[in-house]
Formats: structure tokens, sequence, C-alpha cells
């Protein structure tokens, strides 16, 4: 078996990655959805999971799950919209023909309530900690994490800020915010000086952010 450890992947303890986690309710009927996963070591990850999701349900009854990492938009298109069948799951739940996956069992399972939140209702999510047990890497790949594409987003959007009317650019500016949100989040060190850099740059010109 190989030899658990996450910076295979790209997976760095403090970071956050989007990952499908696949799991299986109590008749044996397997779902799977999006999920951000944190790394929190070589073998440790940490998800945090809205209440009313069949995945937190699942977790919750199983105390189990499949991380599937997938560079594929679809994959993540298709498992968000629920159009993921029996036949698309291999017999261990993880997802067929994916690049990579590892397995998790449950060490702790916390309400959790976060102020910095986008969506704010209170007491309506479960921090799961998770050790990893399995890891299998089919091809090399990538954790896919959010905050480089938000570099990119936010370096579009300022070469664009001059140019833009009133209301482009007030959309520009918010589109900003949420990517310095983000990045502050989940971002690696290179990311997090580059949109300092562009937030001094927005700063500036003399908008307000
Ligand atoms: C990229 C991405 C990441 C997501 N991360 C999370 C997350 O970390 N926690 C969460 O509760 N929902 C997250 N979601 C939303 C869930 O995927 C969504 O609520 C889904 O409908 C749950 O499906 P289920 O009921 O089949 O479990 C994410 C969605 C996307 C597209």
């Amino acid at each position: 078996m190989m030899e658990i450890d996450l910076s295979k992947i790209g997976m760095e303890k403090g970071r956050q990655y989007e990952t499908i986690i696949s799991t299986a309710d109590c008749d044996g009927n397997l779902n799977a959805a999006p999920i951000g996963v944190l790394c929190r070591g070589p073998k440790n990850i940490m998800c945090r999971i809205f209440k009313g999701s069949h995945t937190l349900e699942n977790i919750i009854l199983q105390k189990e799950f499949t991380v599937n990492i997938s560079e594929d938009p679809e994959l993540f298109t298709w498992s968000l919209l629920d159009n993921l069948q029996r036949d698309d799951f291999n017999e261990d739940k993880s997802i067929k023909d994916i690049d990579c996956y590892f397995k998790c069992e449950v060490t702790d399972l916390k309400e959790a309530v976060k102020q910095s939140d986008p969506i704010k209702s209170k007491g309506e999510a479960i921090v799961i900690k998770a050790d990893v047990t399995e890891l299998v890497i089919n091809k090399p790949i990538k954790a896919y994490n959010r905050s480089f594409s938000y570099v990119i987003e936010s370096l579009v959007n300022l070469s664009r800020l001059d140019i833009a009317d009133d209301e482009l650019r007030k959309y520009y500016l918010k589109s900003f915010s949420e990517a310095y949100r983000v990045i502050k989040k989940v971002g690696s060190k290179k990311d997090k000086e580059s949109i300092d850099k562009i937030r001094n740059k927005i700063k500036e010109k003399g908008y307000e952010i």
C-alpha cells in the first residue's frame, strides 16, 4: 500500500483544497458533493460542512468518507447538481476513473460558527477532523486550491479598473474583497503577497476597498 503523505498531491498544512467527497447512507446509496478540505498535516484533514447536506448526514452516520481529487470541471459540476449514479462509483466508494482519492476516518465532530463566513447561519455547520487511512494516486495530480485563480481574476480586474464605468468598477472592487478574503484564508505565501500588492495598488489609485 502507498505511503500516506498528502504532500504527494500538493496538499500543504494550513491550506484548503477543493475536493469531491463521496459518502454512503445507511442503505448503501452513494453520494458525492464538492467540499473544501483543509490539510492539517501529512495524514490529517479537517472540513466544515453545513447541516442539511447528505454528505454531513452520511459522515455522522458512517464516521468515514472518501475524498476524490479531480481537475475535471464537469465532475465538480455533476457532483453538485446530483447527477452521479451508482455506476459512477467504484466498490470502495471512490469515483470511477478518478486521478486520486483518499479514505478518511472521523476522529472528531464539533458544532461550529465562524463570524467571518459569508453565509452567516448560527450553529449550522459541523467541523469534522479526520485521519487519512489510505491514499491512492492513479495519475499525478495536485489538489485544487482556489487562491491562484483569485489572484489572476484580481489582476484582470485591476487591469480594467480605470477603463470600467462606475457600475462595473463597483463590481470589480466587490469581487476583489471576496478574493482578498478567500486568499487570506486559504492562499499560499505568494498568493497572499500578491493580493496585498494588488490591494495596495487599488488604494494607491484612490479607490475605497
Ligand atoms: C467548490 C465547492 C466547495 C464547497 N465546499 C463546501 C464546504 O466546505 N462545506 C459545505 O458545507 N459545503 C460546501 N459546498 C457546497 C456543497 O457542495 C453543497 O451544499 C451540496 O449541495 C451538498 O450536497 P449533498 O447534499 O449531496 O451533500 C461546496 C461547493 C462547491 C462547488
